[in-house]
């Protein structure tokens, strides 16, 4: 792992190897961790994450989302573990069998449950019939998860602090619907900015489309880890956080 790298995942939605591996090579000096997510695994399976990683050393985040029945996660995450991967993501929806079962299948792995996804919001919660705000439903969701074992959440930078303040400072708070100030929100509901998340307390930054859709990936996630620098310099010449 690289120290004094931001604490950001670089999502490498990619449409195909090549590109998400010239990505993954931009944006290494800069930043701790790239996200492979279900575009490139499921084309590419698992020799993607050796492609990506490199000999960099950057941190892997699988962000598989997993949901099924508890034995069904159990023998998907036993399959990806021998992989290695430094952060791999589970649907806290699936409930506490489900969470359980991933955290057991890859103990060398932070597994991060998600909570509610980031490109949605109150509306699409009463579409799906279940009650409360987004933000009760995270807080909720990220209780459970934690006492499933989870180390790691996934919630959008709005809820980092309640979640904060429910689960303790061990929890890693993992954060996608990352926007810098001018960037377009796309599909993402739940947005702020870099260093609104960091101040929020999240741990680690998921950003996409800000940075693989710039001109010069590189330069991008240079401009953002030197924005995270000045804002918290101790964050980066400690160890990112580990679950
Ligand atoms: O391009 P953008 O910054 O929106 O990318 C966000 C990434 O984070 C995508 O890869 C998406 O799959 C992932 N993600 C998310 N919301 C969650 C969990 C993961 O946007 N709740």
């Amino acid at each position: 792992m690289q120290h004094g790298s931001a604490p950001v995942a670089v999502a490498l939605d990619a449409p195909d190897l090549e590109c998400a591996a010239r990505w993954a090579g931009l944006v290494t000096p800069h930043v701790s961790t790239v996200k492979i997510g279900l575009e490139l695994y499921l084309r590419y399976g698992p020799d993607v994450v050796a492609t990506v990683r490199g000999a960099s050393g950057v941190r892997v985040f699988l962000d598989l989302k997993l949901l099924d029945i508890p034995a069904t996660v159990a023998a998907a995450a036993r399959a990806v573990a021998r992989l290695r991967p430094d952060y791999l993501t589970v649907h806290a929806s699936g409930g506490p069998g489900v969470i359980r079962a991933a955290v057991e299948a890859a103990p060398g792995t932070c597994v991060a449950a998600v909570t509610v996804l980031t490109s949605m919001g109150d509306g699409d919660l009463e579409t799906l019939g279940i009650p409360g705000s987004v933000s009760d439903v995270v807080r909720r969701l990220s209780v459970m998860a934690v006492a499933s074992g989870a180390r790691g959440l996934v919630c959008s930078p709005r809820e980092v602090a309640a979640v904060r303040a429910e689960v303790g400072p061990d929890i890693t708070l993992i954060t996608p619907g990352v926007r810098p100030a001018g960037s377009a929100v796309n599909d993402q509901a739940r947005v702020a900015t870099p260093e609104e998340a960091i101040r929020a307390g999240a741990d680690l930054l998921v950003i996409g489309r800000p940075i693989t859709g710039a001109a010069d990936p590189g330069a991008a996630a240079a401009t953002i880890a030197a924005s995270l620098r000045r804002l918290r310099p101790s964050s980066l010449s400690r160890p990112l956080p580990a679950c």
